[in-house]
Protein backbone atom coordinates (compact mmCIF):
# COMPACT_ATOMS: atom_id res chain seq x y z
CA UNK A 1 0.00 0.00 0.00
CA UNK A 2 2.89 2.37 0.96
CA UNK A 3 4.95 1.28 -1.71
CA UNK A 4 1.79 2.22 -4.43
CA UNK A 5 1.10 5.23 -3.04
CA UNK A 6 5.26 6.26 -3.22
CA UNK A 7 4.98 5.13 -6.83
CA UNK A 8 1.90 7.22 -7.33
CA UNK A 9 2.92 10.05 -5.86
CA UNK A 10 6.25 10.41 -7.97
CA UNK A 11 4.38 9.50 -11.14
CA UNK A 12 1.85 12.61 -10.28
CA UNK A 13 4.96 14.95 -9.79
CA UNK A 14 6.52 13.85 -12.90
CA UNK A 15 4.01 14.84 -15.08
CA UNK A 16 3.50 17.97 -13.42
CA UNK A 17 6.87 18.77 -13.82
CA UNK A 18 6.37 17.61 -17.44
CA UNK A 19 3.48 19.46 -18.33
CA UNK A 20 4.98 22.04 -21.22
CA UNK A 21 2.29 25.06 -21.12
CA UNK A 22 -0.36 25.76 -18.21
CA UNK A 23 -3.31 23.88 -20.79
CA UNK A 24 -1.75 20.89 -20.82
CA UNK A 25 -1.38 21.59 -17.14
CA UNK A 26 -5.10 22.09 -16.45
CA UNK A 27 -5.76 19.23 -18.91
CA UNK A 28 -3.81 16.88 -15.85
CA UNK A 29 -5.24 18.66 -13.15
CA UNK A 30 -8.33 15.82 -11.84
CA UNK A 31 -6.27 13.51 -13.28
CA UNK A 32 -3.07 13.81 -10.70
CA UNK A 33 -5.22 15.55 -8.06
CA UNK A 34 -9.07 15.42 -8.32
CA UNK A 35 -11.43 13.01 -6.57
CA UNK A 36 -10.70 10.05 -8.97
CA UNK A 37 -6.87 10.50 -8.67
CA UNK A 38 -4.80 7.55 -7.28
CA UNK A 39 -4.59 9.18 -3.91
CA UNK A 40 -7.92 10.49 -3.44
CA UNK A 41 -8.75 6.71 -4.14
CA UNK A 42 -5.99 5.54 -2.02
CA UNK A 43 -7.63 7.29 1.09
CA UNK A 44 -11.03 6.41 -0.21
CA UNK A 45 -9.38 3.06 0.76
CA UNK A 46 -8.06 3.99 4.14
CA UNK A 47 -11.14 2.41 5.86
CA UNK A 48 -9.94 -1.03 4.87
CA UNK A 49 -6.63 -0.63 6.43
CA UNK A 50 -6.13 -2.59 9.53
CA UNK A 51 -6.50 0.55 12.36
CA UNK A 52 -3.51 0.74 13.57
CA UNK A 53 -1.93 1.42 10.45
CA UNK A 54 -4.67 3.59 9.48
CA UNK A 55 -2.60 7.27 11.21
CA UNK A 56 0.61 6.63 9.53
CA UNK A 57 -0.61 5.53 6.24
CA UNK A 58 -3.25 8.89 6.33
CA UNK A 59 -0.05 11.21 7.05
CA UNK A 60 1.40 9.73 3.96
CA UNK A 61 -1.80 10.52 2.05
CA UNK A 62 -2.25 13.85 3.17
CA UNK A 63 1.10 14.52 2.38
CA UNK A 64 1.13 13.45 -0.94
CA UNK A 65 -2.12 15.09 -1.87
CA UNK A 66 -0.73 18.71 -0.44
CA UNK A 67 2.45 17.78 -2.30
CA UNK A 68 0.82 17.16 -5.51
CA UNK A 69 -1.53 20.63 -5.32
CA UNK A 70 2.04 22.30 -4.53
CA UNK A 71 3.49 21.22 -7.25
CA UNK A 72 0.13 21.99 -9.53
CA UNK A 73 -0.17 25.79 -7.94
CA UNK A 74 3.93 26.45 -8.39
CA UNK A 75 4.07 24.29 -12.02
CA UNK A 76 0.97 27.02 -13.06
CA UNK A 77 2.93 30.25 -12.17
CA UNK A 78 6.29 29.19 -13.65
CA UNK A 79 4.59 28.22 -16.60
CA UNK A 80 2.09 30.91 -16.89
CA UNK A 81 5.49 33.56 -16.32
CA UNK A 82 6.69 32.08 -19.30
CA UNK A 83 4.21 32.43 -21.96
CA UNK A 84 3.57 35.71 -20.27
CA UNK A 85 7.07 36.80 -21.66
CA UNK A 86 6.59 35.36 -24.69
CA UNK A 87 3.38 37.39 -25.28
CA UNK A 88 4.98 40.47 -24.42
CA UNK A 89 7.78 39.60 -26.59
CA UNK A 90 5.97 38.59 -29.55
CA UNK A 91 3.63 41.69 -29.15
CA UNK A 92 6.87 44.50 -28.95
CA UNK A 93 6.38 47.51 -30.87
CA UNK A 94 9.27 48.93 -31.71
CA UNK A 95 9.26 52.39 -31.11
CA UNK A 96 12.69 53.61 -31.97
CA UNK A 97 12.03 52.92 -36.03
CA UNK A 98 12.20 56.07 -38.01
CA UNK A 99 8.96 56.80 -39.36
CA UNK A 100 7.96 57.58 -42.54
CA UNK A 101 7.72 61.45 -42.44
CA UNK A 102 5.33 63.17 -45.45
CA UNK A 103 7.22 65.36 -47.65
CA UNK A 104 7.39 68.93 -46.39
CA UNK A 105 5.65 71.80 -49.17
CA UNK A 106 6.23 74.96 -49.45
CA UNK A 107 4.41 78.36 -50.62
CA UNK A 108 4.87 78.97 -54.18
CA UNK A 109 6.99 81.79 -55.05
CA UNK A 110 4.14 83.36 -56.68
CA UNK A 111 2.16 83.33 -53.44
CA UNK A 112 5.01 84.31 -51.30
CA UNK A 113 5.42 87.43 -52.82
CA UNK A 114 1.72 87.97 -53.19
CA UNK A 115 1.63 87.81 -49.32
CA UNK A 116 5.21 89.80 -48.62
CA UNK A 117 3.73 92.94 -50.68
CA UNK A 118 0.66 92.35 -49.33
CA UNK A 119 2.35 92.62 -45.65
CA UNK A 120 4.22 95.98 -46.85
CA UNK A 121 1.01 97.60 -47.91
CA UNK A 122 -0.73 96.67 -45.06
CA UNK A 123 2.24 97.56 -42.52
CA UNK A 124 0.95 101.46 -44.44
CA UNK A 125 -2.67 100.98 -42.66
CA UNK A 126 -3.58 99.61 -46.09
CA UNK A 127 -6.55 96.82 -45.79
CA UNK A 128 -6.96 94.13 -48.14
CA UNK A 129 -9.87 94.41 -50.87
CA UNK A 130 -11.28 90.98 -53.08
CA UNK A 131 -13.15 91.35 -56.33
CA UNK A 132 -14.35 88.72 -58.44
CA UNK A 133 -12.34 86.54 -61.06
CA UNK A 134 -15.16 86.52 -63.34
CA UNK A 135 -16.37 90.08 -64.20
CA UNK A 136 -18.83 92.46 -66.09
CA UNK A 137 -17.50 94.34 -68.73
CA UNK A 138 -19.09 97.45 -67.01
CA UNK A 139 -16.39 97.14 -64.00
CA UNK A 140 -13.57 95.93 -66.00
CA UNK A 141 -13.78 98.79 -68.93
CA UNK A 142 -16.49 101.17 -68.54
CA UNK A 143 -15.98 101.79 -65.06
CA UNK A 144 -12.58 102.68 -65.43
CA UNK A 145 -13.01 105.45 -67.81
CA UNK A 146 -11.93 103.11 -70.78
CA UNK A 147 -14.05 103.96 -73.81
CA UNK A 148 -15.71 101.48 -75.95
CA UNK A 149 -13.56 101.45 -78.76
CA UNK A 150 -9.91 100.62 -76.74
CA UNK A 151 -8.32 97.89 -78.26
CA UNK A 152 -8.15 95.56 -75.16
CA UNK A 153 -11.82 95.30 -74.83
CA UNK A 154 -11.54 93.50 -78.31
CA UNK A 155 -12.15 88.88 -78.11
CA UNK A 156 -8.49 89.20 -79.38
CA UNK A 157 -7.15 90.43 -75.80
CA UNK A 158 -10.20 89.72 -73.46
CA UNK A 159 -11.62 86.20 -72.32
CA UNK A 160 -15.45 86.61 -72.45
CA UNK A 161 -17.31 83.83 -71.11
CA UNK A 162 -21.00 85.08 -71.94
CA UNK A 163 -22.56 87.60 -73.68
CA UNK A 164 -26.20 86.43 -73.39
CA UNK A 165 -28.59 89.52 -72.64
CA UNK A 166 -25.40 91.92 -71.13
CA UNK A 167 -24.88 94.28 -73.84
CA UNK A 168 -21.73 94.75 -71.86
CA UNK A 169 -20.25 91.10 -71.70
CA UNK A 170 -19.35 88.87 -69.03
CA UNK A 171 -15.49 88.06 -68.88
CA UNK A 172 -12.54 87.01 -67.09
CA UNK A 173 -10.65 89.95 -65.75
CA UNK A 174 -7.96 91.43 -67.18
CA UNK A 175 -6.96 93.48 -64.25
CA UNK A 176 -7.36 93.78 -60.63
CA UNK A 177 -8.33 97.40 -61.34
CA UNK A 178 -12.10 96.64 -61.13
CA UNK A 179 -11.85 96.22 -57.61
CA UNK A 180 -11.49 99.71 -57.17
CA UNK A 181 -14.48 100.36 -58.64
CA UNK A 182 -16.35 97.72 -56.89
CA UNK A 183 -15.14 99.05 -53.17
CA UNK A 184 -15.08 102.81 -54.00
CA UNK A 185 -19.14 102.51 -54.68
CA UNK A 186 -19.72 100.45 -51.29
CA UNK A 187 -17.27 102.64 -49.33
CA UNK A 188 -16.81 106.47 -48.82
CA UNK A 189 -13.57 107.57 -48.27
CA UNK A 190 -10.92 107.58 -46.92
CA UNK A 191 -9.99 104.51 -48.87
CA UNK A 192 -6.74 102.92 -48.93
CA UNK A 193 -7.14 99.51 -50.65
CA UNK A 194 -4.72 97.02 -52.15
CA UNK A 195 -6.45 93.79 -53.78
CA UNK A 196 -3.93 90.83 -55.04
CA UNK A 197 -5.58 88.47 -57.22
CA UNK A 198 -5.45 86.10 -60.36
CA UNK A 199 -6.06 88.20 -63.97
CA UNK A 200 -6.15 86.60 -67.59
CA UNK A 201 -5.63 87.72 -71.21
CA UNK A 202 -6.02 86.00 -74.26
CA UNK A 203 -2.33 85.96 -74.33
CA UNK A 204 -0.19 82.66 -76.12
CA UNK A 205 2.10 81.32 -73.75
CA UNK A 206 5.73 82.48 -74.59
CA UNK A 207 8.69 83.30 -72.17
CA UNK A 208 7.08 86.81 -70.98
CA UNK A 209 3.57 85.80 -70.92
CA UNK A 210 0.58 83.36 -70.50
CA UNK A 211 -3.03 83.63 -70.31
CA UNK A 212 -2.99 83.27 -66.51
CA UNK A 213 -1.09 85.92 -64.07
CA UNK A 214 -1.64 87.79 -60.99
CA UNK A 215 -1.22 91.50 -60.02
CA UNK A 216 -2.18 93.46 -56.92
CA UNK A 217 -3.89 97.10 -57.40
CA UNK A 218 -3.33 99.62 -55.19
CA UNK A 219 -5.86 102.94 -54.03
CA UNK A 220 -5.76 105.51 -51.78
CA UNK A 221 -8.29 108.36 -52.12
CA UNK A 222 -8.02 111.05 -49.72
CA UNK A 223 -8.82 114.70 -49.09
CA UNK A 224 -5.85 115.87 -50.94
CA UNK A 225 -3.64 112.94 -52.32
CA UNK A 226 -1.02 113.74 -54.94
CA UNK A 227 1.61 112.67 -57.52
CA UNK A 228 3.92 113.29 -54.58
CA UNK A 229 1.95 110.69 -52.59
CA UNK A 230 2.43 108.14 -55.46
CA UNK A 231 6.02 108.61 -55.71
CA UNK A 232 6.82 108.41 -51.97
CA UNK A 233 4.98 105.27 -51.65
CA UNK A 234 5.69 103.35 -54.52
CA UNK A 235 9.53 104.48 -54.18
CA UNK A 236 8.78 103.34 -50.33
CA UNK A 237 7.22 99.96 -52.02
CA UNK A 238 10.24 99.36 -54.35
CA UNK A 239 12.64 99.67 -51.56
CA UNK A 240 10.76 97.82 -49.07
CA UNK A 241 10.73 94.98 -51.80
CA UNK A 242 14.50 95.24 -53.15
CA UNK A 243 16.33 96.76 -50.67
CA UNK A 244 16.73 99.85 -49.14
CA UNK A 245 19.34 101.38 -52.10
CA UNK A 246 16.56 100.18 -54.65
CA UNK A 247 17.09 102.92 -57.92
CA UNK A 248 13.74 103.87 -59.20
CA UNK A 249 12.18 105.90 -62.06
CA UNK A 250 9.22 107.23 -62.77
CA UNK A 251 8.51 107.89 -66.82
CA UNK A 252 5.16 109.18 -68.31
CA UNK A 253 2.54 106.84 -69.29
CA UNK A 254 -1.29 106.55 -70.36
CA UNK A 255 -3.59 104.40 -68.53
CA UNK A 256 -7.28 105.13 -69.09
CA UNK A 257 -8.14 105.27 -65.50
CA UNK A 258 -5.59 107.67 -64.26
CA UNK A 259 -4.19 111.30 -65.51
CA UNK A 260 -1.65 111.78 -64.99
CA UNK A 261 -0.18 108.03 -65.63
CA UNK A 262 3.50 106.57 -65.25
CA UNK A 263 5.58 103.46 -65.33
CA UNK A 264 7.69 102.73 -62.52
CA UNK A 265 11.08 101.30 -63.30
CA UNK A 266 13.89 99.59 -62.24
CA UNK A 267 17.41 98.88 -63.19
CA UNK A 268 17.42 95.63 -65.82
CA UNK A 269 17.76 92.40 -63.44
CA UNK A 270 19.83 91.03 -66.14
CA UNK A 271 22.09 93.40 -67.17
CA UNK A 272 21.87 95.91 -63.71
CA UNK A 273 21.29 98.76 -65.90
CA UNK A 274 23.93 98.71 -69.12
CA UNK A 275 21.42 98.01 -71.50
CA UNK A 276 20.12 93.97 -72.83
CA UNK A 277 17.24 92.23 -74.97
CA UNK A 278 15.66 91.69 -71.45
CA UNK A 279 14.91 95.43 -71.22
CA UNK A 280 15.32 96.38 -74.84
CA UNK A 281 18.82 97.99 -74.35
CA UNK A 282 16.90 100.68 -71.95
CA UNK A 283 19.12 99.30 -69.13
CA UNK A 284 15.33 99.27 -67.42
CA UNK A 285 12.37 97.07 -67.11
CA UNK A 286 8.72 98.59 -65.78
CA UNK A 287 7.84 97.02 -62.40
CA UNK A 288 4.31 98.60 -62.16
CA UNK A 289 1.69 101.41 -63.99
CA UNK A 290 0.53 104.08 -61.48
CA UNK A 291 -1.19 107.53 -61.81
CA UNK A 292 -3.21 110.20 -60.31
CA UNK A 293 -7.08 108.80 -60.46
CA UNK A 294 -8.85 109.96 -63.52
CA UNK A 295 -11.95 112.20 -61.86
CA UNK A 296 -14.27 110.53 -64.25
CA UNK A 297 -13.54 106.60 -62.37
CA UNK A 298 -14.18 108.76 -58.89
CA UNK A 299 -17.56 110.27 -60.09
CA UNK A 300 -18.27 106.59 -62.05
CA UNK A 301 -18.69 105.86 -58.05
CA UNK A 302 -20.43 108.87 -56.80
CA UNK A 303 -16.95 110.46 -55.34
CA UNK A 304 -16.81 114.35 -55.78
CA UNK A 305 -13.63 115.07 -57.24
CA UNK A 306 -13.57 118.37 -55.97
CA UNK A 307 -13.68 117.40 -52.26
CA UNK A 308 -11.23 114.07 -52.57
CA UNK A 309 -8.45 112.68 -55.41
CA UNK A 310 -5.95 109.34 -55.22
CA UNK A 311 -3.61 107.73 -56.76
CA UNK A 312 -3.45 104.19 -57.92
CA UNK A 313 -1.53 101.52 -59.24
CA UNK A 314 -1.08 97.66 -60.43
CA UNK A 315 1.88 95.90 -59.99
CA UNK A 316 2.47 91.94 -61.67
CA UNK A 317 3.23 90.09 -58.78
CA UNK A 318 4.58 87.10 -61.42
CA UNK A 319 6.94 90.08 -62.91
CA UNK A 320 8.33 90.94 -59.19
CA UNK A 321 9.08 87.31 -58.46
CA UNK A 322 10.72 87.22 -62.01
CA UNK A 323 12.88 90.50 -61.37
CA UNK A 324 13.59 89.59 -57.79
CA UNK A 325 14.65 86.07 -58.34
CA UNK A 326 16.45 86.50 -61.94
CA UNK A 327 13.60 83.67 -63.41
CA UNK A 328 14.29 83.95 -66.82
CA UNK A 329 10.73 82.67 -68.17
CA UNK A 330 7.60 83.55 -66.73
CA UNK A 331 5.98 79.91 -68.04
CA UNK A 332 8.52 78.21 -64.91
CA UNK A 333 5.84 79.77 -62.93
CA UNK A 334 3.31 77.29 -64.02
CA UNK A 335 6.04 74.13 -64.23
CA UNK A 336 4.85 71.53 -62.12
CA UNK A 337 8.85 70.22 -62.66
CA UNK A 338 10.09 69.26 -58.79
CA UNK A 339 12.92 70.50 -60.08
CA UNK A 340 11.95 73.56 -60.30
CA UNK A 341 9.30 73.75 -57.30
CA UNK A 342 11.97 72.35 -54.41
CA UNK A 343 13.81 76.05 -55.09
CA UNK A 344 10.67 77.67 -53.88
CA UNK A 345 12.07 76.38 -50.10
N1 LIG B 1 -4.43 97.73 -64.77
C1 LIG B 1 -3.17 98.08 -65.39
C2 LIG B 1 -2.68 96.90 -66.22
O1 LIG B 1 -3.17 95.82 -66.09
C3 LIG B 1 -2.14 98.41 -64.35
C4 LIG B 1 -2.44 99.70 -63.69
C5 LIG B 1 -1.90 100.86 -64.18
C6 LIG B 1 -3.27 99.77 -62.59
C7 LIG B 1 -2.17 102.08 -63.61
C8 LIG B 1 -3.55 100.99 -62.00
C9 LIG B 1 -2.97 102.15 -62.52
O2 LIG B 1 -4.34 101.09 -60.93
O3 LIG B 1 -3.24 103.34 -61.93
O4 LIG B 1 -1.79 97.09 -67.00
Amino acid sequence: MQEQLAADRTRALERIAAAASVAELEALESEVGGPDSPIARARRGLRDVAPEERPALGRLINEALTAVADALEERRGALAAVEQEARLAAETLDLTLPGRAPARGAAHLVMQVWEEITDIFVALGYTVADGPEVETAFYNFDALNTPEAHPSRLESDTLYVAYGDDPEGVLLRTQTSPVQARYMEEHDPPVYIVSPGRVFRRDATDATHTPVFHQMEGLAVDGAITFGDLKGTLAHFAREFFGPRQRVRFIPHFFPFTEPSAELLVPCFVCEGSGCRTCGTTGWIEMLGCGVVDPNVLEAVGYDPAAVSGFAFGVGIDRLAMIRYGVPELRLFFDPDLRVLEQYR
